[in-house]
């Protein structure tokens, strides 16, 4: 982990625009979300299902980088004041806090088409037709049926009771859509899988992509400020629907569990090229942070 995470760090900075260059302010803010913090579990996804496919890691380390500018955005996006109003992220002020309101939202304006971007300038696939399709992938999963979409459906949802079915929904918009994308795109870097072997890979992302958000909610009623470095206990208070208030902690936590047997049960075909995506389906579940 620590290897693809160093990787990424330089990566992310050299394909992010100089903060010496006009405006500065803007691009220190861009700097700011994107470098300096966070797990990388979408890089650390791409890159396990780019050694599954038996992708070129200088083509993954290029789709890594755009969903995590893209997951970045969201989270300046998220932590901003008509949102989830947070002031702590990565164990540091939010974007917003440490520059403002309108640095922050044009700091995620502007990470978005850098995305896709970078997706332009590098060669990810073998054809030009492939590398079109990985940049709609990226789209959808990022737009109003992915990502923004189920952010959308976070904010409606405030002070209601969800059914399970409708909180799924949601969560598999939300943060479920950029994490199947993170494993997705970095498999299709490469060429070693087929039809069907890709098909079982899309089934692990979408359960790892439900656990991870199935474990946010865990940590956010049970860890601490200080271990998550970001403000623990904030869906309660906020009175946001999550798996802890409709099926409390422990079922929770049992639900994250099978999840996991899931994951590890889509990729029960692969053999050892597959071990990178178990452990992180383990870390995804068993994480303290
Ligand atoms: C937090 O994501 C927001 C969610 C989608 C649950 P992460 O837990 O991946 O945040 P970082 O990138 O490690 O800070
Ligand atoms: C955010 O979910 C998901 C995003 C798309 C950013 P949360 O609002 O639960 O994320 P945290 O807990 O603030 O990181
Ligand atoms: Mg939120
Ligand atoms: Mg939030
Ligand atoms: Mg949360």
């Amino acid at each position: 982990m620590g290897a693809v995470q160093a990787r990424m760090e330089t990566v992310l900075q050299r394909l992010l625009p100089r903060s010496e260059i006009v405006p500065e302010r803007l691009h220190r803010a861009m700097h700011y979300a994107v470098l300096g913090g966070g797990k990388r579990v979408r890089p650390l996804l791409a890159f396990a299902a780019g050694e599954l496919a038996d992708a070129d890691p200088a083509r993954v380390e290029i789709v890594a980088a755009a969903v995590e500018m893209i997951h970045a955005y969201s989270l300046v996006h998220d932590d901003m004041p008509c949102m989830d109003n947070d002031v702590l992220r990565r164990g540091r002020p939010t974007c917003h806090v440490e520059f403002d309101q309108a640095t922050a939202l044009l700091a995620g304006d502007a990470l978005q088409p850098l995305a896709f971007q970078i997706l332009t300038e590098h060669v990810v696939a073998d054809d030009p037709g492939a590398q079109l399709e990985m940049l709609g992938i990226l789209a959808v999963a990022s737009g109003s049926r992915g990502m923004a979409g189920g952010q959308a459906i976070d904010l409606a949802s405030v002070g209601k009771t969800l059914t399970l079915p409708e909180l799924e929904l949601m969560h598999i918009h939300k943060t479920g859509a950029l994490i199947r994308a993170a494993a997705v795109l970095g498999a299709r870097c490469g060429r070693g899988l087929d039809a069907r072997q890709f098909g079982r890979l899309e089934h692990y992302a979408k359960t790892v992509g439900l656990a991870f958000q199935v474990v946010d909610d865990v940590l956010d009623c049970e860890a601490s400020t200080a271990t998550l470095g970001k403000t623990a206990g904030k869906d309660a208070a906020q009175e946001k629907p999550t798996y802890v208030s409709i099926l409390g902690l422990t079922r929770a936590r049992v639900l994250a569990g099978e999840l996991r047997a899931q994951a590890h049960a889509a990729l029960s075909t692969f053999g050892a090229k597959a071990a990178r995506l178990r452990e992180l389906a383990d870390f995804i579940v068993l994480r303290k942070f």
